[in-house]
C-alpha cells in the first residue's frame, strides 16, 4: 500500500517536525507500507490566487509543483501531513497547500483514504494545530486516524521523548492497518455525511460556474 508524507517545515528533513514525522514513517514502513516523503521546502507550491479554475476545470493553472503533488495524493492509500506550529497554525508552506486543495475539498476527493497529522512547537498549542490539520483531513473526505505533536524541551529534544516516539511509531502502524482494513470511524461518520450534503449543495448552487465540480458530483450519482 502506498502512502505519502508531506512535511510543511521550511527546515525540511533537518527540522524538529521531521524527527517526529520520521517515527510515524518508521511505524508505517515496519507495518508494511511504502512511503514517499515530500518536503514542501524542496518543491514549489505557491499561494492560491482565487481564480476558481480548479472548480471550473479541475486543474490549477499556477505553473508549479502542485498538480503533480495532487496526483500523488489522489494515488495514495493514506497520507501524513506534518507541520511546525507557526503562530498557532500551520506553516505558510502547508497553508498554501491546503488552499490549493480547495478543488479536492469541494469534491471530497480523498474519500476512502486515511490521514495522520504531525506537529512540533516551541512552547505548546499543539492540540490546536493538530485539530486544525485533522479538520483538513476530514474536509478532503478522508478518515482521520489521529495525530501526534509536542513542544520541544531543548535543541532537537522532546520532553518524554521515548514515550512520544513510541506513540508516533504506533500511529504509523495504525495508519497502515486502517488503510488495509478499510476501517470506518463511527465518531466521524455523521460529520462525513453532513459535509458531503453541504458540498453537494454548494456545488449544485454554483453549477453554472463550477462545471468540473458539478459534473464530478453528477458522475458520482450521489
Ligand atoms: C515564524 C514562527 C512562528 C512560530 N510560532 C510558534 C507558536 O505560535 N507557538 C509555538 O509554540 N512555537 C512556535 N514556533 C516554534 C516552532 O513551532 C518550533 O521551533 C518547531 O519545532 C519548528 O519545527 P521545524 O524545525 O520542523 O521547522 C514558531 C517558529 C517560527 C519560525
Amino acid at each position: 500500500m502506498k502512502f505519502l508524507a508531506i512535511n510543511g517545515s521550511p527546515h525540511g528533513d533537518r527540522g524538529n517536525t521531521a524527527i517526529l514525522l520520521d517515527k510515524v514513517v518508521d511505524g508505517l514502513t515496519a507495518a508494511g507500507g511504502s512511503v514517499e516523503v515530500v518536503q514542501l521546502s524542496k518543491i514549489t507550491v505557491n499561494p492560491c490566487i482565487g481564480c476558481d479554475c480548479c472548480h471550473k476545470t479541475g486543474k490549477c493553472p499556477i505553473p508549479d509543483n502542485f498538480e503533480a503533488l495532487k496526483e500523488q495524493l489522489l494515488a495514495c492509500d493514506g497520507f501524513i501531513l506534518a507541520s511546525p506550529n507557526y503562530i498557532m497554525s500551520v506553516s505558510a508552506q502547508m497553508k498554501a497547500l491546503f488552499d490549493r486543495c480547495c478543488g479536492l475539498i469541494h469534491c471530497l476527493a480523498m474519500e476512502g483514504k486515511y490521514g495522520v497529522v504531525v506537529e512540533s512547537s516551541g512552547g505548546g498549542g499543539d492540540d490546536q494545530v493538530l485539530n486544525y490539520m485533522e479538520r483538513v483531513v476530514g474536509l478532503l473526505g478522508a478518515w482521520s486516524v489521529g495525530g501526534v505533536g509536542s513542544s520541544m524541551a531543548g535543541e532537537r529534544l522532546f520532553p518524554n521523548q521515548d514515550q512520544l516516539f513510541a506513540k508516533a511509531t504506533a500511529l504509523g502502524g495504525e495508519l497502515y492497518r486502517a488503510a488495509l482494513e478499510k476501517k470506518e470511524y463511527a465518531d466521524q461518520a455523521g460529520a462525513k455525511l453532513a459535509l458531503a450534503a453541504y458540498m453537494r449543495g454548494l456545488v449544485d448552487f454554483m453549477k453554472d460556474f463550477w462545471h468540473y465540480e458539478y459534473e464530478y458530483w453528477q458522475r458520482l450519482g450521489k
